[in-house]
């Protein structure tokens, strides 16, 4: 069985929904730890409620380069199985550029969820930048994580229609429903590996 490592900044409920989801066995995969790069969130507090091991590896501080802090997320994956070979990396709201060296080592092996239909909306802020941008749907996407910011092949994406009045607030919560649900439909189709990536493209068998 593969191994899965889920790196969080905070609240983790995608995390907390990818959990649940292993638990009742709607994925198959061994849930071998949760990394924060902040202490006290909500996030820890739940995968440790849950059974699941954690590492808090704090970012702020942090006397080093973006590589040297990842050098230490990828030898607590590894001390943890979570391999080039036999893991699966997800970030789930973890609000961190990872570097190339991470990327490069765990080719494939990283899949990210953005609040929005990418290639629209990416970086920080992404529902309020859609509700300023005037946009009429909004969403989440699922997609392999590359050197770029939010632009690696998309796996899965969820549809919102955005109200009339709709605040960022009311945005994010609706989004994040869906955020959930498409989420473990990605870890699934991983893990059945029904996910095949040609260019820039996956296509899903
Ligand atoms: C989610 O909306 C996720 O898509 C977003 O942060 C939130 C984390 O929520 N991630 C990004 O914006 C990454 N660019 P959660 O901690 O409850 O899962």
């Amino acid at each position: 069985m593969l191994n899965l490592g889920i790196l969080i900044s905070g609240q983790g409920s995608n995390m907390e929904a990818i959990l649940k989801s292993i638990k009742s066995k709607k994925i198959h995969i061994n849930p071998a730890i949760v990394i924060s790069n902040k202490s006290d969130v909500r996030g820890i507090k739940i995968a440790q409620k849950l059974g699941i091991k954690t590492e808090i590896i704090q970012s702020k501080n942090f006397k080093g380069s973006r590589s040297d802090y990842d050098k230490k997320i990828i030898s607590t994956l590894e001390k943890y199985g979570v391999t080039p070979k036999n893991g699966l990396v997800c970030l789930a709201g973890f609000m961190r550029i990872i570097s190339p060296e991470f990327v490069k080592k765990y080719k494939n092996r990283i899949i990210n969820i953005h609040p929005a239909l990418l290639p629209a909306f990416p970086g920080l802020d992404a529902q309020k930048q859609a509700i300023k941008y005037g946009a009429k749907y909004s969403g989440c996407t699922v997609h392999f994580v590359d050197s770029g910011v939010d632009t690696g092949a998309i796996i899965l994406q969820s549809i919102v229609k955005i109200r009339k009045g709709e605040t960022e607030k009311t945005l994010s919560k609706l989004i994040l429903k869906k955020e959930h649900e498409t989420y473990s439909k990605a870890i699934k189709l991983f893990t059945e590996n029904k996910i095949k990536i040609s260019g820039r493209k996956t296509i899903i068998i």
